[in-house]
């Protein structure tokens, strides 16, 4: 311990589908970073249920914390605060993290610190061994959100832009749901797409010009209809166990490869030139990826070839739901004397800014 004694935060995250318990020192250095995902149980849904995942998280809650803490090699005495998602995401999932962390602090005597989920995702950047230096553009795509946020310090945040209708993650999810591709759809979609020309098919970018907003439904419309005009009657777009890339759809033009290729190669554009325009015009030193959609190698290589600042993306582990940005955000909160009260309370729909 030594050094680190004093900065030790345990982070709790359940606001959606993982159990997530994380151990970080001086809000920078991780000691551990446990996930238990539920993707296999909701996939037979194609999509989260929300009373099963608390129910799951009910079960998982224990041992992810103290796998954790284990990992971690510390006791909860040796820690200086427990930070927890309180929202957004689903009540149910919320209240178990926000529950197990008023209880582990009330035991303990030990300081409660709420965290918003975005912030969370912002603050994995902080473990990447890279010195940060305000202002910072950060782009958080989810499944949830699309939020272009200028961070003028920690805690300090502008919202630049945001999408005015679909996520980024749950246009990849829809997509790949219309393409046959399983779930969850991001990986699914770029796994696709990589045996796929996107020049193929053009698929339209919503620009918003003037606004740093994004709109994602019309692109996934349009994936709609260049399914249903390549389909014959009957025919499906993708057999269990056979690779897309080899099915040819309809007239055998356009395969979901291809479709898959362009709806991802048109997300990204978007996503990359309104980052791109941010950056300048707000002078940032760096921009910093977050949320599940940053674990995108498309996006990940076009935003570091296009964008005229150094840009952050934590490795996909760190994209997708994981505690280890919500014990980071915890510490630098803490570290300005913030703490919730026991009254703190779970809020689905709450805002960054
Ligand atoms: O941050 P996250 O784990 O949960 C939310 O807070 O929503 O993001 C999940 C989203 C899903 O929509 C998933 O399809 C998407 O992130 N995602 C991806 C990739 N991996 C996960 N989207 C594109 N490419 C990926 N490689
Ligand atoms: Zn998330």
């Amino acid at each position: 311990m030594g050094d680190e004694e004093g900065s030790l935060i345990l982070g709790i995250e359940t606001s959606c589908d993982e159990t997530a318990a994380a151990v970080v020192a001086e809000g920078r250095r991780l000691r551990s970073n446990v996930v238990a995902s539920q993707i296999d149980l909701h996939r037979q849904y194609g999509g989260v249920v929300p009373e099963v995942a608390s129910r799951q998280h009910l079960l998982a809650i224990i041992p992810v914390v103290e796998q954790a803490m284990g990992e971690a090699g510390v006791s909860p005495g040796d820690l200086a605060g427990v930070a927890v998602t309180y929202g957004p995401g689903l009540a149910g999932s919320l209240l178990v993290g926000v529950n197990m962390a008023k209880a582990l602090a009330l035991a303990h005597a030990l300081p409660l610190i709420g965290i918003n989920h975005l912030e969370g995702h912002i603050y994995t950047n902080w473990l990447l061994d890279v010195p940060l230096e305000f202002p910072l553009l950060c782009l958080i795509v989810s499944g949830g959100h699309s939020d272009l946020v200028l961070m003028t310090g920690h805690g300090e945040y502008r919202l630049l832009g945001r999408t005015i209708d679909d996520a980024a993650g749950e246009a990849f999810d829809k997509a790949a749901r219309l393409l046959g591709l399983g779930y969850p759809g991001g990986p699914a979609v770029q796994e696709a797409a990589q045996a796929g020309n996107p020049a193929v098919f053009t698929l339209p970018r919503a620009w918003l010009r003037g606004t740093y907003d994004f709109s994602f439904s019309g692109l996934k419309t349009a994936v709609l209809h260049a399914v249903q005009r390549q389909q014959s009657p009957g025919e499906t777009i993708q057999t269990p166990g056979v690779r897309p890339s080899n099915l040819s759809l309809g007239a055998g033009v356009v395969t979901s490869a291809d479709l898959a290729a362009a709806f991802q190669a048109a997300v990204v554009d978007v996503l990359v030139e309104k980052t791109k325009a941010a950056a300048v015009e707000h002078g940032v030193t760096r921009a910093l990826l977050a949320g599940g959609v940053a674990a995108n190698d498309l996006l990940r290589q076009e935003m570091a070839a296009r964008l005229p600042v150094p840009v952050s993306s934590p490795p996909p582990a760190l994209c997708t739901d994981n505690a280890t940005g919500v014990a980071a955000a915890g510490y630098f909160r803490r570290q300005r004397g913030e703490r919730s009260g026991w009254d703190l309370d779970v809020k689905p729909s709450l805002r960054l800014v």
